[in-house]
């Protein structure tokens, strides 16, 4: 189950190829992801099954909770149409346990008005990401990795810097919105305590985890609140 974190896709070829050799599917968690590019190839048309999400927060988010899968396999299409509506089929037969995992008629309606304007969207998330890439090379600040095959459509702009945790405090403090995606890695979280990790197992994630953090990136950002926002980090990294 790879997951295209942060509007870039995961290196899907090497994936794929070990999926064949031992005959597994492949979920690809394209919630972050929508519309981004891998070789040319959508995110989520690669594997057996891709999944969205159309959280509000997602870069073509709802009025509220929402989601899609799509598949070129229709056996499993078939079965997915099944499982969507309480795994009946015909109606009140139940073929399979299924669940209610219908997209509200209300969400799908505002999703629909909002698709025309993604891929500008993204192109405008694109040119803002560029702009942060400019003003911190060279800096302490470490930019987001773009692969060469891939466009992204960073539904985070994250960045790696030194003293994050002060840094994120006093962007708060000055009105900026940030936030560390994700502060807790996978096996330090309680509830797979079960596992028997413990800090030290995994050192590349924690110390991901506690250097990185998400600055404003979407569209509708002008060239003065990037200013703002680059600048505010800059000084306070070169200042203190
Ligand atoms: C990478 C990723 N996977 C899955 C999800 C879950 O999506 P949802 O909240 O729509 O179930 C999210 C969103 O929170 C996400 O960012």
């Amino acid at each position: 189950m790879p997951v295209h974190l942060f509007g870039q896709t995961a290196d899907m070829d090497p994936i794929m190829a070990v999926a064949a050799e031992h005959n597994l599917a492949v979920i690809e968690d394209a919630a972050q992801s929508i519309s981004s590019t891998y070789k040319s190839r959508k995110a989520g048309s690669i594997g057996t099954v891709g999944c969205f999400s159309f959280f509000p927060s997602k870069n073509l988010g709802g009025i509220g909770d929402g989601g899609m899968v799509v598949t070129n396999d229709e056996e499993l299409f078939n079965r997915l149409f099944i499982m969507r509506n309480h795994g009946s089929k015909p109606k009140y037969y139940h073929k399979y346990i299924g669940g209610n995992f219908r997209l509200d008629p209300i969400q799908a309606a505002v999703l629909l008005v909002k698709l025309p304007y993604l891929d500008e969207w993204s192109a405008k998330r694109r040119a803002n990401a560029a702009y942060y890439d400019k003003k911190f090379a060279g800096t302490v600040v470490q930019t987001p990795y773009v692969r060469p095959d891939c466009v992204t459509i960073y539904n985070q702009y994250v960045i790696r810097v030194p003293r994050r945790d002060e840094l994120l405090a006093h962007l708060k403090a000055g009105g900026i919105g940030c936030e560390v995606y994700y502060p807790v890695p996978m096996h330090l979280q309680e509830c797979f305590g079960y596992l028997g990790y413990a800090e030290g197992d995994f050192p590349v994630s924690e110390k991901a985890a506690a250097e990185v953090m998400a600055i404003p990136v979407y569209p509708e950002l002008t060239d003065e609140m990037k200013d703002f926002v680059a600048e505010t980090i800059l000084s306070f990294l070169d200042g203190n």
